[in-house]
């Protein structure tokens, strides 16, 4: 099949990557030209596993030319939905492909499907997509299909979980748009909801606003854990083994980042106030998750007197398996430190450049001068940080890095 995938960030790459393995035709588009250049010599810009590989082993046209995409008979809508700065969420690139697919349809004779991919509140693609769409003079249902189906792709993980989802969500305007999805993903075995539009945005929404709930939940038993003198994750085992409450995402620490987590919740939680509804479990979970990751540092004033002090930090990615640092709790902690007249070095294997645009003024060190800081806080779960020899110093570990316990000091925030 011929396929155009609009945006090449990391849901758009990935989806672009794999299904180009699965044997369509594929076209890329966006409009950054470095990002055209990269992928057009088979360099991935962004870190995310087997990514590279597979676009080694694949032909992609990637372009930033809209009027390319006339001859696609799927059109994937994968844009990037980010906040603005007052918390609200930018539609502006669905909007701009939206109009770019307009243009196409307008001189289209033949019936193409639009899959909707980016996270959007309820309403966005009957509100605005179609009526864009719609500009065309073409009529959805009857010229073009259109769809919303959401992605659950883990940064890190995007290319395996794509492969081996979880399930098949496909909003679908009427049954011929919906047929088109699944047409593309008969391969895979996997339970499949066909569901209308809004419901398919919803869906998304409130599976990533469960996922950073349980987080935040299991975060608040760690810090009574940690008050009582009880190890949260012996008792997040013991929870676990209950299929209720299943045992992942049940790892205490210092909260939930990227790009997708607190984003979604806050796109909610607007959702909600504008139908009058206060979603109260969800603002207090942002909030909760705001102070989470200041816990590393209150634990660390126990131990030290920050103005002054050489703090180290072990890990800048806002979890490991990216160089991916939107909403890091690293942020915050740096943020904290500076505050208090710290001196903050840093590392990580992958992120640092990515780090580095946000605070060029801390130092950027290898994992081994981290230890000769007065104090190590562990704010990204990388593996490596168990190669380390913590002996002799002073560790406050926000990740649960086994080997670190081996530090004069140890302290874990919920352990
Ligand atoms: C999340 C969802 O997990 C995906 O299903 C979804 O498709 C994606 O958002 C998206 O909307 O595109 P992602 O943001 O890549 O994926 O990262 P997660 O693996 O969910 O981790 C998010 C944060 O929660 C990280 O900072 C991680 O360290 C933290 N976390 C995760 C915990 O603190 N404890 C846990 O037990 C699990």
């Amino acid at each position: 099949m011929k396929v155009c995938v609009i945006g090449a960030g990391y849901i758009g790459l990935t989806i672009a990557v794999c299904l180009a393995k699965m044997g369509n035709e594929l076209l890329l588009l966006d409009i950054d030209a470095q990002k055209v250049k990269n992928i057009n010599n088979k360099t991935s810009t962004i870190h995310e596993n087997f990514l590279d590989e597979l676009l080694q082993q694949v032909d992609i046209e990637m372009s930033s030319d809209p009027g390319k995409m006339e001859g696609a008979e799927t059109i994937f809508i994968c844009v990037g939905t980010p906040l603005n700065k007052n918390g609200s969420m930018s539609l502006e690139q669905v909007v701009e492909a939206a109009k770019q697919v307009s243009e196409v349809l307008k001189r289209r004779e033949d019936y193409c499907l639009i899959v909707v991919k980016s996270t959007v509140p309820p309403g966005t693609t009957e509100d605005i997509v179609i009526p864009l769409l719609q500009k065309s003079g073409k009529k959805a249902g009857k010229d073009f299909g259109i769809c919303m189906s959401p992605e659950f792709l883990s940064a890190g993980k995007a290319v395996y979980e794509f492969m081996n989802p979880s399930r098949i969500v496909v909003g679908q305007y009427d049954k011929r748009s919906g047929d088109g999805p699944l047409k593309l993903f008969s391969s895979f075995n996997v339970p499949i909801l066909r569901t209308n539009l809004r419901t398919a945005e919803m869906i998304k929404l409130a599976s990533n606003s469960f996922l950073a709930t349980k987080i935040s939940f299991m975060n608040e038993i760690g810090n009574i854990c940690k008050q009582l003198g009880i190890d949260a994750y012996e008792v997040a085992k013991g929870m676990g083994f209950d299929d209720r409450i299943g045992s992942k995402f049940l790892n205490a620490g210092i909260g939930f980042g990227g790009s997708c987590l607190p984003k979604d919740l806050n796109i909610l939680v607007a959702a909600a106030k504008e139908t009058g509804y206060a979603p109260r479990i969800l603002e207090e979970v942002l909030e909760f998750n705001d102070k989470q990751a200041l816990k590393l540092i209150e634990l660390l004033k126990k131990h030290i007197l920050l103005n002054g002090a050489t703090v180290g930090l072990l890990g800048l990615a806002f979890k490991p398996g990216t160089d991916d640092v939107r909403d890091s709790r690293a942020i915050r902690i740096v943020e904290a430190l500076l505050k208090e007249r710290a001196v903050v070095k840093a590392y990580d294997p992958v992120a640092i450049s990515n780090f580095k645009k946000l605070f060029p003024q801390i130092g950027y060190v290898s994992r081994e001068e981290i230890l000769n800081c007065d104090a190590i806080l562990i704010t990204t779960e990388w593996e490596e940080f168990n190669e380390l020899d913590y002996r002799g110093r002073i560790v406050i570990d926000g990740r649960r890095i086994l080997k670190a316990r081996e530090a004069k000091i140890y302290e874990g925030v919920c352990w």
